[in-house]
């Protein structure tokens, strides 16, 4: 058998960890999570989640895709079949591998059919800042009209989109840990200059506004709103962190494939996390909020929702002494984040064809690019956001966690626990406390259960299962029109068309 690409350096190695999981979700979701479940309410669940679910099932996909390299598999179908065989008759094992398998490739493309917009969305807007286009105008109105230029968004998004192709192409250690040796440094300076920024603004406004009432809201525990709303916010809490350390999506399980067979994975994995929650909370919690705080003051930065960083910023920026720099250096800070991560989503699916069907990386990039192209393009056509927003529900929040329970119940319970252990301190720089034991096997899905749980019966109670009016309007935050509807319903046949295929793929 042919050599298995491996990472060239342990640095390039982290670097393109954290580039995976440091991402749009922790400057763009993480601050508008915050502002919609109530900043020090929702700090709480968060770091409880961290603990309890975070760090565990980190290091349970760690130990799982390195398991998966060492027998020259990088995608998840494998990786759950071989894993599985422990305790299971091969053909009931295969059953776990299609399902891994089947999620983890829907996963894989339905979130990069409009994660990918979004980061498009970034290019066109680091060029807006520097030409100034939105100064002085209602930044409001210039988001709508942009998403609705479906020539200026195919291009942005395009030109994203063949920058990740080439990364892609170029292979492993040679393509993308290249790639995030440059960007994730400079993603590094970028934000460390906006927060210095941040945290100097009084308000020109109004001078009771300024950046640091935007860290007391979100630093100062305020157990009472958390008491009021104790499942909504833990529930967001635990998605949140779900979704910024890439769990449950295969894709850090596909880049761990590429370590040696006893290279550490205890002691990575907890980089992994440490350096995505620097950037997350340290990082990410001064910029958005602070901001806001200080020029739209406490009630607008609250509710910039879904919009804050493409909305509610352009407005600060444009009122701001060298806005145009600044603004240009938030969008780009965006840019990168989101490339170092859609850059994992990309591999994944190449790696699927390379190693599932013998095509040529070569090939099997381009190859990738024209399905991710055709699976975005109704995502770029809806100038609404709906299809967009349907998908999100489905796949950003759901289908994660839904994956991240069959990872405990393969990789810890069907492999079985002992074994688990062994395979996670094989070569591990530290050794991981007895105490965390059942955290990993109990606890943790225990959490997820919940997780899973209390997301099905919201969904059940705002009828998203049949497309009602409570969930079109209170879920996804649209008026109930028959044009919506209609995006609804197409996004869901992508969804499980896409499910099939990856079911058909995986067997
Ligand atoms: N962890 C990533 C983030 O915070 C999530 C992600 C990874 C999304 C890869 C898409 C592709 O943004
Ligand atoms: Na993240």
């Amino acid at each position: 058998m042919e050599q298995r690409d491996q990472w060239a350096t342990k640095i390039g190695l982290i670097l393109a960890m954290a580039g995976n999981a440091i991402g749009l979700g922790n400057f763009w979701r993480f601050p508008y999570q915050l502002a919609s479940n109530g900043g020090g309410a929702f700090m709480i669940p968060y770091f409880i989640a961290l603990v309890f679910l975070g760090i565990p099932v980190m290091w349970i996909e760690w130990t799982t895709g390195r398991y998966g390299g060492k027998y020259g598999h990088g995608t998840i179908g494998p990786m759950f079949y071989l894993m599985a065989r422990e305790s299971l008759k091969p053909r009931t094992a295969m059953i776990f591998g299609i399902i891994g398998g089947m999620l983890a490739f829907s996963v894989a493309s339905l979130l990069s059919s409009y994660y990918y917009q979004v980061i498009g969305w970034s290019a066109a807007y680091t060029y807006y800042s520097l030409t100034g286009a939105y100064f002085g105008k209602d930044t409001v109105q210039f988001f709508l009209d942009y998403v609705a230029n479906t020539k200026a968004v195919i291009f942005f998004w395009g030109l994203t989109m063949l920058f990740l192709g080439i990364a892609v192409g170029q292979g492993v250690s040679k393509g993308i840990e290249r790639w995030v040796k440059v960007m994730m440094p400079l993603l590094y300076v970028f934000a460390v200059l906006l927060v210095l920024r941040a945290l100097t603004l009084g308000s020109p406004v109004k001078p009771e506004w300024s950046a640091i009432k935007g860290l007391e809201y979100i630093w100062k525990p305020d157990f009472q709103t958390l008491s009021q709303n104790f499942f909504r916010i833990s529930l967001a809490a635990a998605g949140q962190i779900f979704f910024t350390l890439s769990l449950g999506m295969g894709i850090i399980h596909n880049y761990a494939s590429y370590l040696g067979p006893e290279d550490d994975v205890a002691l990575s994995g907890l980089a992994t996390v440490s350096l995505n929650e620097f950037a997350e909370v340290i990082l990410g919690g001064s910029l958005a909020i602070p901001i806001a705080f200080a020029y739209l003051g406490p009630e607008q930065a609250v509710k910039g929702g879904v919009g804050l960083a493409y909305m509610a910023l352009p407005n600060v920026f444009a009122n701001m002494p060298a806005g145009q720099i600044f603004g240009a250096m938030w969008f780009l800070l965006l840019w990168f984040a989101g490339f170092t991560s859609a850059i994992a989503t990309y591999n994944y699916l190449v790696a699927m064809l390379e190693e599932d069907i013998h095509i040529e990386r070569k090939v099997g990039t381009w190859l990738v690019f024209i399905f991710l192209f055709l699976l975005g393009l109704p995502v770029a056509l809806d100038s609404t956001l709906a299809y967009l927003s349907e998908l999100d529900m489905w796949v950003g929040s759901y289908f994660l966690v839904l994956l991240g329970l069959f990872d405990i119940i393969v990789a810890v319970w069907l492999f079985k626990p002992d074994n688990f252990w062994e395979e996670l301190h094989k070569g591990a720089y530290i050794k991981v406390p007895e105490w965390y034991r059942p955290i990993m096997t109990i606890i943790a899905p225990l959490f997820m259960l919940f997780l899973l749980g209390g997301n099905t019966l919201d969904y059940i109670k705002k009828g998203a299962f049949s497309v009602s009016e409570a969930y079109v309007t209170q879920v996804l935050g649209y008026d109930y029109t028959p044009e919506i509807i209609s995006l609804i319903i197409r996004a869901r046949i992508v969804i499980i068309i896409i499910l099939v295929i990856g079911a058909i793929e995986a067997y």
